[in-house]
Order: structure tokens, then sequence, then C-alpha cells
């Protein structure tokens, strides 16, 4: 079983923001209510990946979700840089070669490897429209398995499939959910959502929030609001 984490710590804020000026402005505003945030793609490819380091200097986490695939050396080497950059996940998809690549790129560095078995805006006739013949559902199952087995640290997974996703792998890999919404707050254009509360009932370790929080009118309130309902979940 892993080891619990603090509330606060679950909590994962997306700084889906435009620019590194923009990022850092929302840092300092959360303060100390955010100790976890996560760098996308809007944000890393406008200049904003350095502030990966200025975070995890300033004693924050950080999520580096570039949904890593390329053929095994390109992941591995990098993995190796975002290692060396001091980020705590990194996301790839999951499939085995690249995921392998990732593992072995880890090393003894403290990064865990998450990996996106299918994307959520993918549904059966999209994956039968790529070429795919297994519908969702078993093709998560499969990757999930593939992931467990090849060492991946963790899952990111709809809260919806947090539950099943839990029982059929255990207590130990990390389960990592978007798609959360305090409730009665804008659903925006997620359409499977879950509150904080059922998120962590349900299974998850760590809870990745943009727009509930980077969004309201008093992002740090926001941030306290979730971390609490985290800590009360959680018991
Ligand atoms: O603003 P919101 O809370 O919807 O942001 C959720 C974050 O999680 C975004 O950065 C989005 O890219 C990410 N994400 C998601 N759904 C997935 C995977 C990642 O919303 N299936």
């Amino acid at each position: 079983m892993t080891a619990p984490i603090n509330p606060r710590d679950r909590l994962i804020v997306a700084l889906d923001l435009p620019d590194l000026r923009a990022a850092e402005a929302m840092v300092d505003r959360l303060d100390d209510a955010v100790s976890f945030y996560k760098i996308g793609y809007q944000l890393a490819y406008a200049g904003g990946l350095p502030l990966a380091r200025a975070l995890k200097a300033a004693g924050k986490k950080v999520f580096v979700d570039l949904k890593l695939h390329d053929i095994g050396n390109t992941v591995g080497r990098g993995v190796e840089s975002l290692a060396e950059l001091g980020a705590t996940f990194v996301t790839v998809h999951a499939y085995p070669q690249t995921m392998k690549a990732a593992v072995e790129a880890r090393g003894q560095s403290k990064l865990k490897i998450l990996a996106v078995t299918v994307l959520t805006s993918y549904d059966d006739a999209d994956l039968q429209e790529a070429g795919y013949q297994l519908g969702v559902r078993d093709l998560v199952e499969r990757r999930a398995r593939q992931a467990q087995a090849l060492g991946v640290n963790g899952l990111v997974c709809s809260p919806e499939e947090a539950g099943h996703l839990r029982q059929l792998l255990g207590p130990d890999i990390l389960l990592v959910t978007p798609g959360i919404r305090p409730a009665g707050s804008s659903a925006d254009d997620q359409k499977r959502i879950m509150t904080p509360a059922r998120a962590i009932a349900a299974g998850a370790n760590y809870l990745v929030v943009g727009r509930p929080v980077i969004g309201a009118d008093d992002p740090k309130s926001a941030a306290a609001a979730i971390v609490e309902e985290i800590a009360a979940a959680a018991g």
C-alpha cells in the first residue's frame, strides 16, 4: 500500500495559461495553498518549462504533461532531461515500447512515469477509425495491465475509470484524475466529471484541477476548499 499523501499534495493545479508571466502570477496568488503544479502543452511550448526548475527550487512539485510518444531512444533521452529538470511526474502514451523506454530512463531519479491509456476524447468509433479492434474499455484494461507490468508508476484516468482500475490493479499504482469539478462549479467542456470527494472515494491518489482554480475570482480560496474536501474524503 502506498503511504498516505498529505491532502494538500494531492491537488495538482493545471497551469493552463498562455505564458510564463501569467503562470508565475498564478503561482504567486496561490502561494502556500498549492504545492503541486501541472505544466502542459500550452505553457511548455510558450517558454514555460523553465518554471519547473523554479517551482522545484521553491519546494513545489511539478507534473510535466507532455504525453511523450516516439521511438524508445528519443523517449528515453527526453525522460532523462525531465528528470534533470526536477519534475515529479511525466506522462507518456501507454504503448509498451514507449513505457519501457521511459521506465528505464527514469533510473534512480525521483521522476515518476504516468501512462495515458486511451485519451478520454476517444470512443469506440474513434478507436475503430484509427485501426484498433478493441473498444475503449478493453484497450484501457490491456494498456493498464501492460503499464503495471512494465513498472510504470501510475495512470492518468477519468474519475469514472478510477474505481475499476483500482480494483483491477490493486493499491500500489498511482491514479491521477482530471475531470474534477467541485459541486456547483461549471463543467466547462468536461463531459465526465466528479467532485473531489467522490474521486478520492473512487480511489484517485491525485486530482488535476484547472479552470475551477485558475479561473476562480479567488483562486487561493478555491484551491483551499478543494484541499479541505480531499482531507474530509480521505478521512
Ligand atoms: O480546466 P480543467 O480542470 O478541465 O483542466 C483539466 C486539466 O487536465 C487540463 O490541463 C487537461 O489538459 C487535463 N486533462 C483532461 N482530461 C484528460 C486528460 C488531461 O482534462 N483526459
